[in-house]
């Protein structure tokens, strides 16, 4: 059979179309930054595939059972036996999102002066680790410093950049080890079963708490599935469970993988710790059984952790991503590679030589996407990762000028994508002409979202 959405659509939404005008006069009132977008300026949006996934009819059904009492209610328990069945942890509590999760267990964790360890932290991760005043330092892989190679697990841990932390002259300050599955800020990569085991004993044999950020636990499962042999035949839901297994506890968004618009988990073992989470949950985010979210979200996330690791959704998924690479790559465009699932990475920094990493090739691709088709993505470059001096001068550039395509789930078709696909293609054909951008204005911290800009020509 040939690959294809496995759904029918029974809702639809119509899709702004915009004239090129239209678009230039929205990118200037905005600043030239994508987050000051109106969304109904935006005909594909590609900006995150975090909350943004469609909900199956199902989950609908189960958001009109949701039980709202303050205390107890019948949905927390629902979803409380979901993530049991999955995680195999004791302790579970609901979230708002997966940064509420990190506030909640650092805070608790956590001293200042103490480091976390990961194979990448996502930006909230990071910010709260030094927002307690802990050191967060990233230790991926060699092999994720390569682009173009086609390595199955490139956002696995540097296993011995790990042991030689947790037994160097640091070995005293290390206060937690955290696996993003998949490395979001790594290209979406998966972490294979063997480097989580390994990761796990390094763990328990120092007595560091080892816990996974699991926002896409079920496409790192499925990945694993796909590109380890030994787990060929293995059912991605199986895989996800025995990865919970070897960690300690887990936080998550499951604005990812639990395909709702809102919602988080922060879960463990160790009951003492639990307790003492408990009460920073309570005074912030909400009681333990509803933890800032209605009983609707929850009934809504139970059914969503049960539908994302069906093989066909997964398979479907997988294939869409990487007929969008496949098509830019076509286009003259290279990518991140492997693809994974929820997100296809363009290399600016290749395709925009022109455009040195102080005049951001990776937003000026991301403008350009959207004045040529409408399409909203986010830049993982010199904007959101570069350092500059006090007086706004750049200092360090970062490692890749990249430009994210994020995948909503089960939004989007594939004649979309070949249409992104083809707006992509006809950018790289004018490449040359694609100008950089300098800030005009920008916040202290997280300039990403707020900086305005305006574009440099030669
Ligand atoms: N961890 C990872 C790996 C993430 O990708 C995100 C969010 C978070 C934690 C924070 O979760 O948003 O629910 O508070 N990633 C989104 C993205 C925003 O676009 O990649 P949150």
């Amino acid at each position: 059979m040939p690959l294809m959405e496995p759904y029918r659509i029974k809702v639809v939404e119509p899709i702004p179309v915009t004239t090129r005008a239209q678009r230039a006069q929205a990118l200037t009132r905005a600043g030239y930054n994508l987050f000051g977008l109106r969304a109904d300026e935006v005909t594909i949006d590609l900006l995150t595939d975090s909350g943004t996934g469609a909900l199956s009819a199902a989950q609908q059904a189960a958001a009109a059972t949701g039980d709202e009492s303050y205390a107890g209610a019948t949905s927390f328990h629902r979803f409380r036996e979901v993530v049991e069945d999955l995680t195999s942890y004791e302790h579970i509590y609901p979230v708002h999102q997966g940064r509420a999760a990190e506030r909640v267990l650092f805070s608790t964790l956590l001293k200042p002066g103490q480091i976390t360890l990961s194979n990448t932290h996502f930006d909230t991760t990071r910010a709260n680790s030094e927002l307690i005043g802990c050191e967060a330092r990233d230790l991926p892989c060699p092999e994720a410093a390569d682009l173009d190679s086609r390595e199955p697990f490139k956002g696995n841990i540097d296993l011995a950049a790990l042991e030689a932390t947790l037994t160097g002259p640091d070995a005293g300050r290390v206060g937690l080890v955290i696996m993003t599955i998949t490395n979001n800020g790594g290209g979406g990569q998966p972490v294979s079963m063997a480097n989580l085991e390994a990761a796990s004993r390094l763990c328990r044999q120092h007595g560091v708490p080892f816990f996974l950020d699991a926002g896409r636990f079920a496409e790192n499962a499925w990945l694993v599935t796909r590109r380890d042999p030994d787990y060929a035949d293995a059912d991605p839901r199986d895989v996800a469970r025995a990865a919970f297994r070897l960690a300690d506890g887990c936080l998550a968004s499951l604005k990812k993988d639990g395909i709702a618009n809102i919602g988080g988990l922060l879960a463990m073992r160790d009951g003492d710790l639990a307790r003492r989470c408990e009460v920073i949950l309570t005074a912030t985010e909400g009681f333990r059984t509803y933890g800032g979210l209605a009983g609707r979200d929850l009934a809504m996330l139970a059914q969503g952790l049960l539908e994302v690791t069906d093989p066909h959704y997964l398979r479907s998924r997988e294939a869409s991503a990487a007929h969008l690479a496949d098509l830019v790559n076509a286009a003259g465009v290279d990518t991140v590679q492997p693809p994974g699932l929820h997100a296809v990475y363009l290399n600016a920094g290749r395709l925009l030589p022109h455009i040195p990493p102080e005049r951001f090739p990776g937003h000026a691709l991301a403008c350009a996407l959207y004045l040529e088709g409408g399409i909203r993505t986010v830049e993982l470059g010199t904007l959101m990762l570069g350092k500059e001096g006090a007086q706004g001068e750049p200092v360090t550039a970062a490692p890749f000028e990249l430009v994210r395509l994020a995948l909503p789930r089960r939004v989007y078709t594939q004649s979309h994508l070949e249409y992104v696909a083809e707006v992509v293609g006809v950018v790289a054909k004018q490449a040359t002409l694609v100008p950089g951008y300098r800030i005009v204005e920008s916040p202290p911290i997280l300039r990403h979202f707020n900086a305005r800009l305006a574009p440099v020509t030669a």
